[in-house]
C-alpha cells in the first residue's frame, strides 16, 4: 500500500474567532465549518487541521509538517505580515506550500500587502471566503501528487 497523502492545514491568530470576528470581512462560518469543508475537499487524504494564536506553536507545527506532511496549506493570518520566524520555518520545507486567506489582503490596508509567506508558497488563494480553503486544499493535493511523481521518477 502506498503511503497516504497527509495534508496539513495550519491557521494563525484570531482565526479561532471565525464567525464572530468581523463577519463582514471574514464571513459567518466558524473554523469548525472550515475544517469540515477542508475534510470534504481532501477526500481520502489524511487531514491535520490546526489553529494557534502563538507564533512559536505555528513554527513547531511547520517543523512537524516537514517530517510528516505531503503538502501544507497555511492561513498565517496576522503573522503572515510580520513573521520572519514563520518564513524561516517554511523555508525548511521541500513539500508544496499553498498560502490561503479568506479576504483579499491586497485589496485592504497597506500593511496587509506584505506577505512573508508568499515568497515560499507555490501559490496564493485569497478573497473567496471559506471557498479559498477549498481551492487551496485542491491545489495542495494536486501539487503533492506531482511532487510525489517527480520524486518517484528520480529514484
Ligand atoms: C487573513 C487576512 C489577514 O490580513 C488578517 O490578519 C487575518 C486573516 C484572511 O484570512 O483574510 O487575520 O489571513
Amino acid at each position: 500500500m502506498p503511503d497516504p497523502t497527509v495534508l496539513y492545514v495550519l491557521n494563525g491568530p484570531n482565526l479561532n474567532l471565525l464567525g464572530v470576528r468581523e463577519p463582514d470581512v471574514y464571513g459567518h462560518e466558524t473554523l469548525d465549518d472550515v475544517q469540515a469543508l477542508c475534510q470534504r475537499a481532501a477526500g481520502d487524504a489524511v487531514l491535520v487541521f490546526r489553529q494557534s494564536n502563538h507564533e512559536g506553536e505555528l513554527v513547531d507545527w511547520v517543523q512537524e509538517a516537514r517530517e510528516r506532511a505531503s503538502a501544507l496549506v497555511i492561513n498565517p493570518a496576522g503573522y503572515g505580515h510580520t513573521s520572519v520566524a514563520l518564513l524561516d520555518a517554511l523555508r525548511t520545507l521541500t513539500i508544496p506550500i499553498v498560502e490561503c486567506h479568506l479576504s483579499n489582503p491586497a485589496a485592504r490596508e497597506r500593511f496587509r500587502h506584505r506577505s512573508y509567506v508568499s515568497p515560499v508558497a507555490a501559490g496564493v488563494v485569497s478573497g473567496f471566503g471559506s471557498f479559498s480553503y477549498e481551492l487551496a486544499v485542491k491545489a495542495a493535493l494536486r501539487l503533492a501528487q506531482e511532487h510525489r511523481a517527480a520524486a518517484d521518477r528520480s529514484v
